[in-house]
C-alpha cells in the first residue's frame, strides 16, 4: 500500500516538539533546508535544543 506524503502529518506535543511524519525536507526560520531521512522527525519548539531544528530532549529540563 503506497502512501501520499504530499501533506505531512503534524502532531504538537504539549510542552515538547512538533512531530512531523512524511516530510522529505524541513525549512527552518533562516531559510535553510534540512533533508529528512526518517519517517518521523521531532522539531524543536522551545528553541533550546543544541541540534536545532531537531529536538534533543532539552525541553524536558525547562520548568513549566
Ligand atoms: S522541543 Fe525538545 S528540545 Fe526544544
Amino acid at each position: 500500500m503506497s502512501q501520499d506524503f504530499a501533506h505531512p502529518d503534524v502532531v504538537l506535543c504539549p510542552h515538547g516538539p512538533m512531530l512531523v511524519r512524511g516530510a522529505t525536507s524541513i525549512q527552518d526560520a533562516d531559510g535553510t533546508v534540512h533533508a529528512v531521512e526518517r519517517p518521523v522527525v521531532a522539531l524543536c519548539r522551545c528553541e533550546k535544543s543544541s541540534r536545532l531544528p531537531w529536538c534533543d530532549g532539552t525541553h524536558k529540563l525547562i520548568p513549566r
